[in-house]
């Protein structure tokens, strides 16, 4: 009995937060979601910093919705404390009931607007993302909902913002997974010394981080605005071909006619190309002749050239223009039975998994760790990353476009079982939500749908066929892969995808400690893959759980010197499959060690990074640093940096 009240509790929880959804469905953007941009028509305002906080009740968590928390300051409901935004709430206290919280929390904020933006103006409000579900209120307006973490959602809450006197923004924050979210979890309950608690469980491997993820912005639009930009790109000759398509937002008068649309390109040091394109319609192609086109990292001196689209929306009789910037890389992607191509060059992917993840901030954005980060890609030579498990910030999207970085871009199913119809769309829908966000980045080369889902269930053949038509409908000129875990032999979704990725784990989770076994299997294992689907073929996760300074020689499990060779020992393989043609790319598992929930197979998180959690190098990342660079010598004609092999004598300079 009381386990089946303790589920339900958890399930009206989210079904709450389920059915706003759909309440305010009307009130929630559902046209583009361009980043927020300042321009001569817009302004932008952030509502980082340090918001109010409080638990529900983990006894009663519809307490803040019976009691109406969000019509008042949160402060009157209770005891709050200090909770910084953008950042997960689980590691910045001491407390253990705020790091395992099973539940919804509230967070409240106060703020005002200028008397400036009264003029014509919508003003719209922004989250970067909130972890699991959200629901925001405005002055004790509900203005959204929105569930599955780590995409942006946005409303126009001119309606209920108040000029001249204070704001209120109040969050309420559901962590709460169950089968039909994505990804997928459980609550059960569990009997402690004080009575009948919740706890959340799930079989991914990374901790359930939740909060406010990412930057919130207030932002101001004309009452004409440009709402989405659609760009397609591609190459004749040594011209680039930029194909735009404009949709605007809202109210024309009936008698009106449409806004006129013009656009610039602009080169990367901001000079025209060219000027007042498009006759004033909102679709059209940019001819730029003897173009720069956008290259991955190492593949050309200037990688990841932007040009930038400047698009103008005027409404003339009303006397609004709107001004947007996009920047656009020009590239094309092509892709056949056995190779990847860009601007018609076969790539071979040396890269990583990665998780947004450190020390105090959990998932919550932070511009140091993104700017190390990048530092670190392009340090080791790595050309390219799986956002694994899930959409990474748009911040961070922002450098691989700029410096060339190739994103395999996943979305957040993990661990994918239980096939149903409402799980079906709401995976669906995180793709659609993750396309429309980052369809115009030149960096992203692929959709990766899934990572190590139950591909053998016979549910699995019907459910990704569908996932995958969705894709091709709403993004035909990018790859599908998934990172495939179950055998070659039992799996039944290949066959949907562009290209095979897998996840392997020899000489760790199979035969530990044997690392004579791992390059046989390893090579069989691609290309028994490859024969069954005749697709090109890529290893997206290998690898061994190392704590930093721990030394043991001959190699033994989780020391560095073990890292090294199971490395070693793939590199093998690789060398090998490379030379049959259909292989292209390796990615280790992982960047960096990261936090997971509480296992006895964890030694305080996942230890499987080449950089510790804190980005410092292991023997590993210098041992990975000699082969990226080197493949990227043979295969890109990089020059190589003169600090690879430290010098050991003459004979070797
Ligand atoms: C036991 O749980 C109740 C709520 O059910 C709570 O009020 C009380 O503080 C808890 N006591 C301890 C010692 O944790
Ligand atoms: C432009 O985008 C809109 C909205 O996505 C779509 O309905 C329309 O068909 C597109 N037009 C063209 C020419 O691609
Ligand atoms: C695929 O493209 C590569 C690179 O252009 C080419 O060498 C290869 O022959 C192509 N394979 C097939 C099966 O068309
Ligand atoms: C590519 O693979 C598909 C599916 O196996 C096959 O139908 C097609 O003939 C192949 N193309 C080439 C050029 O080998």
């Amino acid at each position: 009995m009381a386990y089946l009240k303790w589920l339900l509790l958890g399930c009206v929880t989210l079904s709450i937060v389920l059915l706003m959804v759909h309440e305010t469905v009307s009130r929630t953007n559902t046209g583009g979601i361009l980043y927020p941009q300042e321009s001569e028509s817009r302004d932008v305002r952030s509502l980082d910093g340090i918001w109010n906080f409080r638990l529900s009740p983990e006894t009663d968590p519809l307490t803040g919705f019976r009691e109406r928390w969000f019509q008042k300051d949160l402060s009157q409901t209770g005891r709050t404390i200090p909770m910084p935004v953008p950042a997960s709430y689980n590691d910045v206290t001491e407390d253990k009931a705020i790091r395992d919280h099973v539940g919804l929390v509230w967070y409240d904020r106060t703020f005002y607007v200028p008397e400036a933006w009264r003029q014509s103006s919508l003003v719209w409000l922004r989250f970067g993302s909130v972890h699991y579900a959200a629901q925001v209120w405005v002055n004790g307006h509900l203005v959204m909902s929105h569930e599955v973490g780590h995409l942006p959602f946005q409303a126009d809450i001119t309606s209920v913002v108040k000029f001249g006197a204070k704001n209120r923004i109040t969050v309420a924050v559901d962590n709460i997974l169950l089968q039909t979210s994505v990804p997928q979890g459980h609550v059960s309950e569990v009997s402690t010394d004080n009575g009948t608690r919740i706890t959340q469980s799930y079989t991914f491997d990374f901790f359930n981080y939740a909060g406010i993820h990412r930057p919130v912005y207030l932002y101001t639009t004309p009452s004409i605005y440009i709402d989405d930009i659609s760009v397609h790109t591609g190459v004749r000759g040594d011209t680039g071909i930029i194909k735009y398509n404009i949709t605007y937002g809202g109210l024309l008068r009936a008698t009106s006619q449409g806004p006129a649309c013009y656009v610039d390109l602009l080169d990367r040091d901001g000079n025209y190309v060219i000027r007042d394109a498009g006759s004033g319609r909102l679709q059209g192609e940019l001819e730029v002749p003897v173009a720069r086109l956008w290259w991955p990292y190492l593949m050309d001196p200037e990688p990841g050239y932007m040009y930038t689209l400047q698009v103008r929306l005027t409404a003339q009789q009303w006397g609004i223009e709107d001004i947007y910037r996009l920047p656009v890389g020009i590239r094309t992607v092509e892709w056949n039975n056995t190779s990847i191509l860009i601007n018609g060059r076969a790539i071979y992917l040396r890269g990583f998994g990665r998780h947004e993840d450190s020390d105090l901030r959990g998932k919550g954005l932070d511009y140091t760790l993104i700017v190390k980060d990048n530092n670190l890609i392009k340090w080791v030579g790595a050309n390219s990353y799986r956002t694994s498990h899930y959409p990474y910030a748009e911040e961070i999207m922002d450098f691989a476009d700029r410096e060339g970085i190739i994103i395999m871009n996943e979305c957040p199913s993990v661990d994918t079982e239980n096939y149903s119809p409402a799980l079906l769309e709401k995976h669906k829908d995180s793709l659609s939500q993750l396309i429309r966000r980052d369809k115009n980045r030149p960096s992203v080369i692929f959709w990766s749908i899934a990572n190590e889902a139950r591909t053998q269930l016979p549910d699995a053949d019907s459910y990704f066929r569908a996932i995958v038509e969705h894709v091709k409908h709403l993004d035909s000129t990018r790859p599908i892969t998934m990172a495939l875990a179950r055998g070659y032999g039992e799996d039944r979704t290949g066959q949907y995808l562009d290209v095979i990725g897998f996840n392997r784990y020899n000489g760790w989770y199979s035969n530990t400690g044997r690392t004579d076994t791992i390059r046989n299997n390893v090579i069989a294992e691609a290309v028994s893959w490859h024969h069954k689907y005749n697709k090109p073929v890529m290893m997206l996760e290998y690898g061994a759980d190392t704590l930093a300074g721990l030394h043991l020689y001959p190699e033994y499990v989780w020391s560095e010197e073990y890292q090294v060779e199971i490395m070693s020992k793939h590199f093998e393989a690789f060398d090998r499959l490379r030379m049959q043609g259909f292989f292209v790319g390796e990615m280790i598992w992982n960047f960096a060690d990261f936090k997971t929930a509480q296992t006895i197979t964890r030694v305080g998180g996942n230890k499987k990074g080449i950089f510790t959690r804190n980005r410092q190098p292991k023997a590993s990342a210098h041992h990975i640093r000699r082969r990226y660079w080197e493949l990227a010598g043979e295969l890109d004609n990089a020059i190589l940096p003169n600090d690879l092999d430290h010098y050991v004598s003459k004979s070797r300079h």
